[in-house]
């Protein structure tokens, strides 16, 4: 979970390298390095911390000329994130590495080096690669040859870029396992590990896939798979551009796609539904053939990805379709039985989470009918590898916690289930009433946005506490899973949801002043059950705050405070609450002082497992 950016050009690199890496820096963000060859060889910084370290410690080299250099932020997964451990790692004098993935072998081709003779500087598996293509180079004269040998010897995931001060116009990349995109410039080549790093200096790409080598050179790119073979490959041009991802006038980007999520949501619904139908064909040409034969459903994801999935059970079981949700790192590593006709869905913001592209995998090994992907990265991994696709368009989300991407998610969830659920139990008024909620949908986040300084008032209950509980039924709970796992990521307090009913069944113990209590209240059959819980925590002496439809007549007392969020129906209530959940977290971390948009030890896009 690292991010790399590599550039051969007819202009200084250093300032592209160091946009690339800021734009690269959700996928972490421990240190980070750059290597710069120029004609005394290369010159490399390294330093722990963010790019703007780096930038610190570039000082006045910051105005270097070099035309050709490679660039790195780092996740740390071996070794601790220390100077030494940053990349780009050297050999003497001779070749620069940097490295997105890890390299399972790597502990028998450290072994086999040290008795070559090599001398390892780090703890990396990264310097495993360099001294085998050190070694190889040797042999065969060509930094080309040399990484094709060596990435036949590597077990794991990689992405990797290597330039040699013996060949300086010429920078080899290959790729298994983890992104790695090449931009086309005017005034040069670049490798990367997505696109939003590049989009300074080209809007065309091409994809690199796995198991494939690139060069980048002067004279353009060359694309070969392991044996040498050329690959074509088509240009893609995308239709992002460099300020899409900019803060403007927000002081994170988290806030910012939280109150983009209007936008989002209706983007995510533009040419998908007509007056009371959602539109056949969304999903793929072949859709509605598939969703004819469709007699079950198993959603794979990770994180938010997964509560999402989790709101989908309710919805795909609701009417008429049987539906398993499972972790990815859960379902990858486990036998399971999969029904026949089963349609496996995988959810993912940046369609590069390893747990769910090898899940995915798996199930195509055990001969799942179909697949069907929900993502928000037109050319990533996930929606390549599988069979129907469909694009949520929240735009770049860089926040590390989810918010836009998860709500789009939902939006898109829910006209699958319209879409495979008219072949079962869902009824054309039904649908009609769907479609009608879907369309009020963007009116109805936005006015839940203006809530906003209410619940920033309301933020500052929770910044002494070490603690929360977060409760909801139904729908309702992966929500109030979604909203415990906002609060804990970006501002590191201990927060667990249940489902209300189980509140008795042990957590209530735990319940006094000092533990607050948030509840998710939607006027739904449910709701009487869970006035009975508020008034559990009541009696205990918890502090309560309710997010409460405007029909849920829950009373303002002493201890429980309540935030109406207007009359949302039932069917979309879990995209509506999930909101002021986003806005707390915030408004938590805001006070607490945390680092909300990079929060400790996390990274955006977990290609790692
Ligand atoms: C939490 C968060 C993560 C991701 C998870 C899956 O705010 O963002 O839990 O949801 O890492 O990522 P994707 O959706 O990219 O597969």
């Amino acid at each position: 979970m690292c991010g790399i950016v590599c550039a051969i050009s007819t202009e200084a690199v250093l300032p592209l390298l160091i946009e690339g890496l800021k734009r690269l820096e959700y996928r972490g963000y421990d240190s980070a390095g750059v290597a710069l060859l120029n004609k005394n060889g290369f010159e490399r910084t390294r330093s722990v911390g963010r790019i703007a370290d780096l930038e610190k410690a570039l000082g006045n080299g910051i105005n270097n000329t070099s035309t050709a250099g490679i660039a790195h932020t780092r996740w740390a997964t071996h070794g601790a994130p220390t100077q030494k451990n940053a990349h780009p790692h050297l050999t003497p004098g001779k070749l620069a590495i940097v490295h997105n993935g890890i390299i399972e072998n790597h502990q028998a081709l450290r072994e086999e080096l040290i008795k070559a003779g090599y001398v390892f500087n780090s703890e990396t598996d990264t310097e495993v690669i360099l001294h085998e293509v050190d070694r190889q180079y040797q042999l065969a004269g060509d930094l080309y040859e040399a990484v094709r040998a060596t990435v036949k010897r590597l077990k794991g995931a990689y992405a990797i870029g290597l330039i040699s001060s013996d060949e300086p116009r010429r920078i080899v990349g290959a790729r298994s396992g983890s992104p790695m995109v090449v931009g086309l410039g005017k005034k040069g080549h670049y490798i990367a590990s997505d696109m939003a790093a590049l989009l300074s200096v080209t809007q065309d790409f091409h994809i690199i896939d796995d198991d494939e080598l690139v060069e980048i050179s002067d004279d353009g790119v060359r694309i070969t798979d392991l044996d040498g073979k050329l690959v074509q490959r088509d240009v893609f041009t995308s239709d992002q551009h460099a300020g899409a991802a900019d803060l403007g006038h927000y002081q994170h980007y988290m806030l910012k796609e939280i109150h983009e999520q209007t936008q989002a949501v209706s983007d995510t619904l533009e040419g998908r539904i007509a007056a009371e139908r959602v539109l056949p064909g969304i999903f793929g040409a072949q859709d509605e053939t598939i969703f004819k034969q469709t007699g079950a459903i198993q959603i794979i994801a990770c994180g938010t990805s997964y509560h999402a999935g989790l709101v989908a059970q309710y919805w795909f079981e609701k009417f008429g379709i049987a539906c398993r949700v499972e972790i990815a790192s859960e379902f990858r590593s486990r036998q399971h039985t999969i029904a026949d006709n089963t349609l496996l869905v995988t959810l993912s913001q940046s369609g590069e989470t390893i747990d769910t592209l090898a899940a995915l995998k798996v199930a195509k090994q055990e001969g799942v009918a179909h697949t069907l992907t929900i993502c928000n990265a037109p050319e990533s991994s996930l929606v390549r590898d599988s069979e129907l696709v469909f694009m949520t368009h929240a735009g770049p989300e860089i926040g590390v916690a989810s918010t836009k991407a998860f709500t789009t998610q939902l939006v898109s969830l829910l006209l699958l289930v319209v879409s495979i659920t008219k072949h079962h139990r869902l009824s054309a008024q039904d649908e009609a009433r769907i479609v009608k909620e879907l369309r009020e949908l963007p009116a109805i986040i936005d006015e839940t946005l203006r809530r906003e300084k209410e619940i920033a008032a309301l933020a500052r209950l929770f910044t002494d506490k070490q603690h929360a509980l977060f409760l909801g039924r139904g729908t309702q709970y992966p929500i109030a899973m979604e909203g415990a796992l906002k609060l804990k990521e970006i501002s590191y307090i201990h927060a667990e949801a249940y489902a209300a009913g189980e509140l008795k069944h042990g957590p209530l113990a735990l319940v006094d002043e000092k533990m607050p209590v948030i509840a998710v209240a939607p006027n739904n059959r449910l709701l009487e059950k869970l006035k009975s819980n508020i008034e559990e925590v009541r009696a205990r002496g918890g502090r309560m705050l309710v997010f409460a439809d405007d029909h849920a007549q829950i009373n303002q007392t002493k201890g429980v405070d309540i935030i109406n969020i207007g009359r949302v129906d039932n069917i979309i209530a879990p995209i509506v609450f999930t909101i002021p959940l986003q806005m707390l977290a915030y408004h938590v971390a805001l006070i607490k002082g945390t680092d909300l948009d990079k929060p400790r030890n996390l990274a955006k896009s977990v290609t790692v497992e």
